[in-house]
């Protein structure tokens, strides 16, 4: 998730650009860039840290005057978040810029096979290899060995100072020497994203081609703002609204060409698309919220792309998950005879998921530990065991202190987390991006069900490198994930039955949320959103547990949320249903489209559609997600930052 910015029209370009950059910036900021055509040449600033550094790096009179230009904030996915991996990116000759959000997931080929034909990379990124391939298209390859390397950043063509890189179009890279391009610049575009796969909305500026942007959309968000003699593209509207509320939303496979006087819109393979303008009348803070009232709505429907984000490129071949960032050897699985998790809040109900899934799957033991108690614990960790951190922000104080502790105790550290170069990134042995996106609502939604996916593939990983499933039960399971961005899009579209429930709810004081298995696991997330966000007193319990105790808390009327997806346990829990409404309690199901007995035990059933029981709580967790935002609603709570509570939790 990255913010984009373009500007082709009359004024400067780069306080537009920094405006909208700013209203971006909850996308990502870990790094920003702007190029701007300067006098036939395009001018690159870029840096790693806020935006408020690439203010301060452009700030200046006389610097970036032109009318055209492009900017980025950066959530990095590929490479860690420095000056070098920040957008703009160009190719060997200054001439082509490219930001871009969204994922390459063939870039690692095709920047060999670019390398191999003479050109020269200077980032981590994936994006870069977009740069290059249009120059291919523009300008022709150069032969290996016959081109003279462009200079270095640091040499006349970059300049580096105060935290930031400066790169120049003129004196970078003298050849080829002042060649023409060939085709127009959409046509080179369009010719290199053939060669890519993945998810992205790419923008591309070229200096021989100066009055246009070209854009492209392949799933990541693509606004176009028609003004007046000027045009405008972000990748929300907010940052539009500012100077028009006209805009051409673009849509997968579509390339638009902007330029002052409009866009055009056509598909990649040529057809031409004849594209209404919208008229948007939200207000600037709702839009920031791409419409949702709150954040954390905003992020409970990103989840269905959040997942697909999270599989992308790792279970596409046929017989095993390939993970990114985890190396651990052959040797190392064969030998482990434990797992640690550990984790704080949300990241450790997570956890409670993944020791289910190793366990089942990979036949490893696995012993969940609250990071606050495992770094104050004797813990019996030693080198034959892996220990996996799991952390949204990466930071999480007593996460970190339990990952190091157990580290020097000789374990492996693997970390599950969503911010790439954060502090338990750095330091573990292994890294597994969740790539949820940004997540701004102090409660996790789209990192928990990430993490849970993360954890998925990673049991699945280990269980196909130690050879307990069999390749048709992988195949089956693999199958099986891919098909939950989809359900759980579902879920969301039953919606109003769980706002219906929470309106009627709203006034109660205690809940209480039972199940057995990865039912307890999700019961427990389910618990901690609710009192997180609506101040409601609430329990979870493991369902057998209810009556050696907490089952004198249930007199008539108390709400008792029952999770039934776990088949080997269905009749165990059912009995537990049956303690409840024994003495009054009002119990709310959660459980598959399939199960047509529950009806006969509860009065209300929040539905999910059916799924393998190990994945289940992938689906299970969204109507408990929605029933907490909407009884803190209806309480008139604020959702996105709680009382008493903070993000990221960096004390101990
Ligand atoms: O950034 P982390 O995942 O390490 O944060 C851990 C917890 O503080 C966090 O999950 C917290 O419980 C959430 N606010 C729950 O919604």
């Amino acid at each position: 998730m990255c913010g984009i910015m373009g500007y082709v029209g009359h004024r400067s370009a780069l306080p537009i650009l920094l405006d909208g950059l700013r209203r971006l910036e909850y996308r990502g900021y870990d790094s920003a860039g702007v190029a701007v055509l300067n006098d036939g040449h395009i001018e690159v600033r870029k840096t790693a840290g806020k935006l408020a550094q690439l203010t301060e790096i452009t700030s200046g009179p006389g610097l970036l005057h032109g009318t055209v230009g492009i900017g980025h904030t950066r959530w990095a996915t590929h490479g860690l978040p420095t000056d070098a991996n920040a957008h703009p990116h160009s190719d060997c000759g200054g001439r082509v810029v490219v930001i871009h959000n969204g994922i390459i997931e063939n870039f690692l080929p095709l920047k060999e096979e670019l390398q191999a034909q003479g050109h020269t990379f200077r980032s981590d990124t994936d994006t870069e290899v977009i740069a290059h391939l249009i120059e291919a298209e523009l300008y022709g390859h150069e032969q290996p060995g016959t081109r003279e390397p462009p200079r270095p950043l640091g040499g006349l063509g970059a300049e580096r100072g105060n935290g930031g890189t400066r790169e120049h179009g003129e004196g970078r890279d003298p050849r080829p020497e002042a060649r023409s391009p060939s085709i127009p610049l959409e046509e080179a575009v369009r010719r290199a994203v053939q060669h890519t796969r993945g998810a992205y909305a790419i923008v591309v500026l070229c200096s021989d081609q100066p009055d246009r942007i070209v854009a492209v959309r392949q799933i990541s968000p693509l606004i176009i703002g028609l003004g007046k003699g000027e045009t405008i593209l972000a990748s929300d509207i907010p940052a539009l609204l500012s100077h028009t509320r006209d805009v051409l939303v673009i849509e997968d496979g579509e390339m638009a060409v902007m330029t002052a006087s409009g866009a055009t819109v056509e598909r990649l393979d040529g057809a031409t698309v004849a594209k209404q303008p919208l008229r948007i009348t939200w207000d600037a803070e709702m839009a920031e919220k791409g419409g949702y009232p709150h954040f954390m709505l905003k992020e409970i429907h990103e989840q269905p792309r959040a997942l697909q984000e999270t599989m992308m490129g790792r279970l596409d071949a046929p017989g095993a998950p390939e993970l990114d960032g985890v190396s651990y050897s052959p040797e190392f699985v064969r030998g482990l005879r434990k797992l640690w998790i550990t984790a704080c809040g949300t990241a450790y109900h997570a956890g409670l998921v993944g020791r289910w899934v190793v366990e089942h799957w990979a036949k490893i033991p696995v012993e969940p530990e609250l990071a606050s108690e495992l770094r104050y614990r004797d813990a019996l960790i030693d080198p034959q065991t892996l220990t996996v951190a799991i952390s949204q922000s990466g930071e999480t104080a007593d996460t970190l202190a339990a990952a190091r502790e157990a580290r020097k105790r000789g374990t492996r550290l693997a970390a599950i987390t969503n911010v790439v170069g954060s502090t338990l990134s750095r330091e573990a042995d292994d890294v597994l991006y969740v790539r949820a996106g940004p997540e701004i609502a102090v409660a996790s939604s789209k990192a928990y069900i990430t993490m849970l996916v993360a954890l998925q593939m990673l049991a699945l990983d280990l269980a196909v490198r130690r050879g307990t499933v069999t390749p048709p039960r992988v195949a089956h399971i693999i199958q099986a994930m891919k098909a939950l961005p989809g359900k759980a899009q579902e879920v969301l579209l039953r919606e109003s039955e769980v706002a219906s429930l929470a309106a009627r709810l709203a006034d109660r004081e205690h809940m209480f949320f039972i199940g057995r298995g990865l039912d307890y696991a999700v019961a427990q997330e389910g618990s901690l959103k609710l009192k997180e966000i609506s101040y409601l007193h609430s329990e979870a319990l493991a369902a057998g547990e209810l009556k050696h105790g907490t089952l004198a808390l249930v007199t008539p009327g108390v709400p008792v949320f029952a999770l039934v997806t776990q088949r080997h346990v269905y009749e165990k829990t059912l009995s537990n249903i049956q303690e409840v409404k024994a003495r009054g309690g009002l119990v709310i199901a959660v459980a598959y489209d399939r199960d047509t007995e529950i009806t006969k035990h509860t009065e209300v059933v929040l539905r999910i559609p059916d799924t393998l029981d190990d994945l289940a709580p992938v689906l299970a967790i969204i109507p408990l997600q929605l029933f907490a935002y909407y009884v803190a609603r209806e309480r008139g709570n604020d959702i996105d930052q709680p009382r008493n509570l903070a993000k990221s939790v960096t004390v101990e």
